[in-house]
């Protein structure tokens, strides 16, 4: 015993390294297991199959080990020319190796020459190697696994199917995102001064719409959204329209599938607080004057 674990030594590593990867796979499917939405039960899949395979591998090494040991006890007990003849006998994977190579030798091949000519080229009648021939039975056994699986009992779903399968899961979790109730549209929406959603809004901002309107607002591609003057018309309400929107035939799509009606406020919001702000190097106005006097709710009154 005492040997046992002495032999075991030099592998403590390894099994450490094996111990840890397998508890790291049983975390992340934890992890996972909450929400039982479409991709997680992929990657529940995935890890418990990484699990399987790597009990697999540490299984066969176990049992190589075992192996290992056995052949040095059976050794020990043996007398002299017992083992001198067994060391003389070629190993397993020797024995393996030619059996899976197993062709005619060189010498041989005389005899193998078949009879026919054809314009000075002949034909060598050596047998394809083993494993080659292995390779090819398993490909038919395949074949026709495959054929009972996918055409016949169709236990699985071909490609296309496969796609549909797929593609409809992903409508499902893009439908099932949930979204804020709230009680306003376009049309009642209203301008909001909360620190923390102005906060957002300019979050929002920079990162979405900066390219077209730069960060200040001052305007690229898109006009400038600092002044009083609106192409679309000025206000909480018309603002928000034309994210919630777009504007069709311009670089300004509509937002609506990308930001939720509340952040769609927040980011209107922000866009109202840049009135008058002045940045330098801001494009010239463009559309009309806003009059804030016939928008109720317009900041800047
Ligand atoms: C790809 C460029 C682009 C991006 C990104 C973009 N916009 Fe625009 N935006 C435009 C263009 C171009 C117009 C002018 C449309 C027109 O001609 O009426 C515009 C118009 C507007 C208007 C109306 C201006 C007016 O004068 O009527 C508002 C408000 C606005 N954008 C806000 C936003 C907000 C908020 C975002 C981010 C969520 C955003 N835009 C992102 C290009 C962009």
């Amino acid at each position: 015993m005492k040997q046992l674990i002495s032999n075991l030594k030099p592998f403590r590593r390894l099994i450490m390294t094996l111990t840890l990867m397998f508890a790291g796979g049983g975390l992340m499917a934890q992890d996972t297991t909450g929400s039982g939405t479409f991709w997680t039960q992929e990657v529940i899949f995935y890890s418990l199959l990484t699990l399987v395979f790597i009990t697999a591998v540490l299984v066969l090494l176990v049992a190589l080990y075992v192996l290992q040991m056995l052949k040095t006890f059976v050794l020990k007990d043996m007398s002299e020319e017992q083992r001198v003849a067994y060391e003389a006998e070629p190993g397993l994977f020797d024995k393996l190796w030619n059996k899976w190579n197993n062709l005619r030798p060189m010498e041989e091949e005389e005899a193998l020459i078949l009879d026919h000519d054809y314009d000075g080229i002949k034909e060598l009648d050596n047998h394809l190697p083993p494993w080659w021939k292995g390779l090819f039975y398993l490909t038919i056994v395949y074949g026709v696994i495959y054929i009972m699986v996918f055409h016949v009992f169709k236990t699985a779903p071909l490609q296309a199917e496969q796609y549909k399968l797929e593609m409809a899961a992903a409508e499902d979790l893009k439908n099932n995102i949930p979204q804020p109730e709230v009680d306003f549209d376009e049309n009642t929406v209203t301008f909001t001064d909360d620190t923390a959603e102005l906060l957002a809004g300019k979050g929002i901002f920079e990162s979405q719409c900066a390219i077209c309107h730069k960060a200040d607002g001052g305007g690229v591609a898109g006009p400038n959204l600092t002044d009083q003057y609106w192409k679309n018309g000025g206000g909480m309400q018309n603002i928000y329209k034309v994210v919630k929107n777009g504007v069709s035939n311009t670089a300004m799509i509509s937002w609506e599938t990308i930001l939720n009606p509340v952040k769609m406020r927040q980011v209107s919001s922000y866009v109202l607080t840049l009135e008058g702000t002045n940045p330098p190097g801001a494009k010239a106005p463009e559309g009309d004057l806003w009059e804030p006097e016939s928008d109720s709710t317009a900041v800047n009154q």
